[in-house]
């Protein structure tokens, strides 16, 4: 099992487009997923009908008012989701509060579940315990990025804020590769963009997302692209990503 962080301090970015395409290809190359909800936005969460995100979702698994267990639902054919909820800064103090044993919330669980061929982290935006507790749970992370002006200085800012923090939390996470989002042959800038991200950080820039509509019209329905249009450019951009990951497709 690997236990994937997605995440970037900056917001807007990609993060959640990632997971859940990305959790959805992984599944098309025979892989069983979770992925675990951990911004209080909830977008994640949306590959669930409304009536399922209800709770318990992650605050109350951080709260030790339930178990990972009772948290998790099925959204599609090996793909299950732990939802976010709006309450998740609840959580966040909570962690605060009660130290160490709460950190270890999410890593002692995902422990636990050795049945999961992957289990992806979608981060929010912003750096609180509850990104600490699931950075503790993962072993590797991926970090969408936007092709956009300065897009290699705000990497390297966010890689040294994340050392910082994995050196605080004295644990070790394995930076997979970072996605270049919306790559789009109508702006010039953003191939220069992506040939500088590729002179600083060579082979860890993995293949971009191109720009397309149906990113954000899949996630308007809560569906993934593979779903509204399989044919799209970025449906074969997630699954180049897939396969990365699981280059011969698993079978049972
Ligand atoms: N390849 C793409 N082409 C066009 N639009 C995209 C693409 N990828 C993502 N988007 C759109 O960009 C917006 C931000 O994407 P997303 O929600 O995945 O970012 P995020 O990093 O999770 O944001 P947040 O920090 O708020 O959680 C969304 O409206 C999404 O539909
Ligand atoms: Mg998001």
């Amino acid at each position: 099992m690997k236990t994937i962080s997605i995440l970037n301090f900056k917001g807007g970015v990609g993060k959640t487009s990632l997971a859940t395409n990305l959790s959805f290809a992984l599944t098309m190359r025979g892989a069983k997923v979770l992925l675990v909800d951990c911004d209080r936005q909830g977008n994640s969460s949306s590959l669930l009908p409304e009536g399922a995100r209800a709770a318990p979702t992650l605050t109350e698994v951080l709260q030790g008012k339930a178990s990972f267990n009772d948290a998790i639902r099925p959204a599609r054919e090996n793909l299950d989701v732990l939802p976010a909820s709006g309450d998740l800064q609840e959580a966040a103090k909570h962690i605060l509060m009660t130290g160490m044993r709460a950190y270890g919330t999410l890593k002692n669980a995902v422990a636990r579940h050795q049945d999961y061929d992957f289990i992806l982290f979608d981060h929010s935006p912003s750096l609180s315990s509850i990104t600490e507790a699931a950075l503790l749970a993962s072993d590797a992370m991926i970090v969408p990025c936007l092709l956009e002006p300065y897009a290699v200085e705000g990497l390297i800012d966010m890689i040294n804020k994340l050392g910082d923090t994995l050196t605080g939390l004295d644990h070790e996470v394995d930076l997979i590769g970072i996605v270049p989002f919306r790559l789009d042959k109508r702006y010039a800038m953003t191939k220069e963009y992506h040939d500088s991200l590729k002179e600083h950080f060579g082979e860890r820039i993995l293949h971009p997302v191109r720009t397309d509509g149906t990113v954000s019209k899949a996630q308007s329905l809560g569906q993934t692209v593979f779903e509204y249009d399989p044919r799209s450019n970025a449906a074969a951009d997630f699954m180049a990503l897939a396969s990365l990951l699981v280059p011969e497709e698993v079978t049972a």
